[in-house]
């Protein structure tokens, strides 16, 4: 791949999804690139170059864009900040939205949904005082092929090995093949969407939890700025905001305060 190719890929990258291609993420971009390159008939990254460079925006710009996308994720990724929620943060809200009974959470760029998936699952298993209340579980991302695995809700061996529980496995999982597909009551929960955060957001119900994990990484400053401060408008004035673990509000937008809960942290909106 030239520079000027990798020139044009990242400025494509850039103002389709606000993530930021380093210098030194030319490799990285050949290496997810030449496969796409090859599926679709060309013969180099230099004619794929070519090809998105004749025409408008379509659906082969989208495939470039989302094969620079990390979708590494999985089931109650890191543990404890699903802890804190099991533990803290729901059994609080639970009691101040006794009235109301209602509760939206937001998995904003979930991949393919092993994080609401791993919400729905708790609050089955731990909130059984929730059957009746009204719950909102919003889960948003920007590749359309992530949202429709997460859509479908099937995962390789693979995949349910790493953080789910045999337990929930057996309990919420059909065998389909070698895979594992979650059942119809749980996958019904969650509203899928379609998202760029750095773009236009939906109406979305005030939220009560945000997790936007581990995608502020991937952009520039001021691009986390915008998003936190969206981010903020987004939450109740008592809302929790989760973040991935190299992620901070730090520098970023000060209206945030840290929460800590024993081995997380999230943030909240600091009372004027
Ligand atoms: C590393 S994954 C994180 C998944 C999940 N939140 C977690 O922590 O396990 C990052 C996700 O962010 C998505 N993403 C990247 N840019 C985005 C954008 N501008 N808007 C929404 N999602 C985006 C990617 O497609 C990818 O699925």
């Amino acid at each position: 791949m030239t520079a000027s190719e990798f020139d044009y890929i990242r400025r494509l990258v850039l103002e389709q999804s606000a993530i930021v291609l380093e210098d030194d993420k030319q490799y990285l971009a050949e290496s997810r690139l030449w496969p796409l390159a090859r599926r679709e008939g060309f013969d180099s990254i230099g004619s794929l170059v070519v090809r998105l460079l004749a025409n408008k925006f379509d659906g082969l710009h989208r495939k470039v864009v989302e094969a620079m996308t990390t979708n590494e994720t999985s089931f109650f990724r890191d543990f404890h900040p699903f802890e804190a929620l099991r533990k803290s943060i729901l059994p609080e809200l639970i009691l101040k939205r006794a009235a109301s009974k209602e509760l939206n959470i937001w998995s904003a760029a979930c991949s393919s949904g092993q994080e609401p998936y791993s919400l729905v699952m708790l609050l089955q298993e731990d909130f059984p005082i929730l059957a009746d209340w009204s719950i909102r579980l919003i889960a948003s991302e920007l590749s359309a092929d992530m949202l429709a695995r997460a859509r479908e809700g099937r995962y390789t061996q693979l995949e349910v090995n790493r953080g789910l529980p045999a337990r929930l496995l057996v309990k919420y999982f059909r065998q389909y093949g070698t895979d594992w597909e979650i059942n119809e009551t749980l996958r019904s929960k969650v509203e899928f969407q379609i998202m760029n955060l750095a773009d236009y957001w939906p109406p979305l119900p005030p939220m009560d939890i945000i997790l936007m994990r581990n995608v502020l990484i991937y952009f520039g400053v001021e691009t986390k700025k915008k998003i936190l401060g969206r981010a903020r408008q987004a939450l109740k004035p008592d809302g929790f905001l989760f973040l991935g673990g190299a992620e901070t509000t730090f520098n970023l937008d000060d209206a945030f305060e840290r929460v800590q809960f024993d081995r997380t942290i999230c943030y909240r909106v600091r009372k004027a």
